[in-house]
């Protein structure tokens, strides 16, 4: 495979999922407080006998992927949510197995996938970054030379000899991140671990590894940040269903991503559920509120409606919602105040109105997540988010006469609507 490092053939990854075509979530209420025995026997029932019931299905998460990786890839790898990225990520990081298909990975790979992988919770920061630099190959006096760089990026100095179970989880992805970045892997796979750190922390990972992959190192990076796939990667792998929609340069898969966003191609809520599958809360339905559920006259509030669906008790819940534009890039955030809790087996309906936001005329996209931990960035981490849901335009005003009226996609994204403005003569 000469400078071919990773090398994907034919891969495909089947689930078995126990569902319920229709009202999944009150029926999966009922089969919970049935008790796990009744559990068994309802998934085992035959398929496709009352359309109301459980029924098993065999579910391809990944099918016939194929594509190969050279040395010094920089490879964003896209889809929305449910298409496959993070299953992928496992299978190349030899997480799990592939159910058919084959994977050829050339040199040492540091992943870092979601939280909780790669590290021993019973063991400190210290000895987990041993640990893990034992795994990738390297010497105890290798990782010692690295040992400074590691604790001054992760910047957990005072907590090294704590296990990292009694680690916030921003200070777990801080380290993790930075024992995956720095051990010297040649292939780094990355999974979106960006979204939980705060800001200053995400940028300064990005920095990274664009450096790592600046020095020849392979990068394989999951993100549904469009700028910041624009920024670091040269070629994007872009996931459907499970299967290569299309591989290509940044700038053109991008482009054919955010447009199949806007233009709402794929069935969403079968998407929203099967993505939820396997997490403690997800988003069961997302909706613009707006005579159509698709557009809204500029200036009138942007409103949504939200359903969650939740597994087990969760406290101290928030709400993130931000705005992209039709290049991908996330043109505003908020995070609610209010703090909620939510019922094992419970469905929760919230609205969330934004007044005053002065969106220029144009195609944008949401994202929301569920967080907990209050509003300190340092303790909030997401336990689901959906990007995509939903897209939407802002219509300009009719009376042609203003701006707003005639707005131009090169002025950008906000109408700067309330300033004041005089002759100043003297
Ligand atoms: N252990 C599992 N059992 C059953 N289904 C699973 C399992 N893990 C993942 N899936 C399903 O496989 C599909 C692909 O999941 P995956 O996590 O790879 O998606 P993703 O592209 O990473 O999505 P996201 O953008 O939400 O992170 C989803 O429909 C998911 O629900
Ligand atoms: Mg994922």
């Amino acid at each position: 495979m000469s400078d071919t490092v990773i090398r994907v053939e034919n891969l495909g990854k089947k689930y078995i999922i126990g569902h319920q075509k229709q009202e999944p979530y009150k029926a999966l209420r009922d089969v919970i407080a049935n008790g796990a025995k009744s559990v068994g026997r309802q998934l085992l029932k035959p398929l496709g006998k009352k359309i109301s019931e459980p029924t098993v299905e065999e579910f391809w998460a990944l099918k016939d992927v194929s594509f190969e990786i050279k040395q010094g890839d920089r490879v964003g790898i896209i889809g929305r949510n449910g298409a496959g990225k993070s299953t992928l990520l496992k299978i190349l990081s030899r997480i799990t197995e592939p159910t058919t298909g084959r994977i050829r990975v050339k040199g040492r790979v540091a992943s870092l996938l979601e939280v909780g992988t790669g590290f021993h919770p019973e063991l400190t920061g210290r000895e987990n970054i041993f640990l893990n630099g034992a795994i990738l190959g390297m010497s105890k006096a290798e990782i010692k030379r690295k040992f400074d760089e590691i604790v001054a990026f992760a910047e957990v100095e005072r907590f090294l000899d704590t296990p990292v179970k009694r680690y916030s989880s921003g200070m777990y992805v801080r380290l993790a991140f930075a024992v995956a970045a720095h051990l010297e892997p040649e292939i780094l796979i990355v999974d979106e671990v960006l979204a939980v750190g705060d800001a200053q922390f995400q940028k300064k990972c990005l920095g990274k590894i664009g450096e790592v992959a600046s020095e020849g190192q392979t990068v394989l990076f999951v993100s549904h940040n469009m700028g910041a796939i624009s920024a670091l990667c040269d070629k994007v792998v872009f996931l459907a269903k499970g299967q290569v929609q299309e591989i290509g340069a940044t700038d053109r898969i991008v482009a054919t991503y955010v447009a199949e966003i806007l233009q709402n191609k794929v069935d969403d809520i079968e998407q929203l559920r099967l993505a939820g599958y396997g997490k403690k809360v997800r988003f069961s339905d997302i909706r613009l509120v707006s005579d159509d559920g698709l557009s809204i006259v500029f200036g009138k509030p942007i409103d949504y409606i939200l359903t969650i669906y939740s597994k087990c008790d969760l406290y101290n819940l928030s709400i993130g919602s931000s705005i992209f534009n039709s290049a991908g890039n996330c043109i505003g955030s908020l995070i609610t105040e209010e703090t909620f809790s939510l019922h094992a087996n419970q469905e929760l309906t919230l609205k969330l109105t934004i007044l005053n936001l002065s969106l220029a005329p144009g195609s944008y996209y949401a994202g929301f997540s569920i967080g907990e931990g209050g509003l300190d960035a340092t303790s909030r981490h997401d336990l689901e988010a959906v990007i995509g849901k939903p897209a939407f335009q802002i219509l300009p005003m009719s009376d042609g006469k203003n701006i707003v009226a005639n707005w131009n996609s090169n002025w950008g994204n906000i109408v700067f609507k309330d300033i004041s403005f005089r002759l100043d003569t003297n």
